[in-house]
């Protein structure tokens, strides 16, 4: 009688195990082709219909202001150092109004970062495309993690306080391409337990700052990898100078500047455009 009571029990714990498995393997299946789905509608989203269509001659250039059409100085972006637990999202559109970008600053760093620029208290300035290279998941899900902040999804791919670099990453939780952004237009990195899927670094976008620290987005690095977004146009996944006419294909332009006039206009008598950084609530931006 003991032995068929706990025959029936085995049984009842075995179905309910069953039935926990198949709903974590449901949930997971679920969040899988959300995440996909995420993936591939914001790419549908985000490709140009009218994609060998410039719509302007060149690379803008562009102040970035803040929610209230301020321009942002330099001083005003927080650094990330090896001791930040925590760094704002700072995303902004460039070089056309639907393609998002990341802005990150360093501080203590004993090697320059190649092509960004190099504040005046040592700090340096730099951006790169918030478009994964792999399959085109955006910001937040691509964001920079600094070294006391591994995202939950790194450390699922064997990343821990020790071998998480001691500048972070920028981290796409997606499917897990890392990117290095200490290492300017070179930072696809597989220096970690897991290889990143993408191919290509994150394309790095060119900043300068004016003599009253006022930041601007000028170009892209020609050293660099074309956006995710249009690796679809023929010869796309080269690097090179084709890279300036592609990027501006299809899309639409950044809206003009039209604040008061700034430092830059006394050298730069082109067309000025602005785009807005846009910031998670969680950080020290933006200051005024
Ligand atoms: S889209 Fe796959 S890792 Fe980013």
């Amino acid at each position: 009688m003991g032995n068929v009571k706990k025959s029936s029990d085995d049984k009842a714990n075995n179905e309910k195990t069953d039935v926990e498995r198949r709903t974590f393997i449901k949930a997971l299946t679920a969040s899988s082709a959300a995440l996909l789905l995420g993936g591939l509608s914001f790419e549908s989203y985000i490709n140009p219909t009218a994609g060998k269509t410039p719509v302007i001659g060149n690379y803008p250039v562009a102040v970035l202001v803040d929610s209230n059409r301020n321009p942002i100085k330099a001083d005003a972006i927080p650094a990330a150092t090896t001791s930040s637990s925590s760094y704002p999202i700072m995303t902004f559109n460039y070089p056309l109004q639907d393609e998002p970008n990341i802005v990150v600053k360093f501080g203590g760093l004993t090697e320059p970062i190649p092509d960004a620029v190099a504040l005046p208290n040592g700090e340096y300035l730099t951006a790169f495309s918030g478009i994964c290279q792999h399959l085109g998941c955006v910001v937040p899900l691509l964001d920079y993690h600094p070294h006391q902040s591994i995202p939950f999804e790194a450390e699922l791919i064997g990343y821990n306080a020790i071998n998480w670099p001691a500048y972070g990453l920028l981290f796409c939780k997606c499917h897990g391409s890392q990117y290095d952004p200490t290492r300017g237009p070179h930072n696809l990195y597989n220096s970690g337990p897991a290889p990143s899927p993408a191919k290509h670094s994150l394309p790095q976008v060119m900043l300068q700052v004016d003599s009253d620290g006022v930041v601007y987005a000028t170009g892209l690095n020609p050293a660099n990898a074309v956006i995710r977004t249009h690796l679809w146009e023929p010869g796309g996944e080269e690097y090179g100078t084709l890279v300036k006419d592609e990027n501006l294909s299809g899309g639409t332009p950044l809206p003009k500047y039209d604040g008061p006039t700034l430092a830059i206009s006394s050298q730069y008598t082109g067309t000025l455009y602005k785009t807005i950084v846009v910031s998670s609530s969680n950080g020290p931006w933006p200051q005024k």
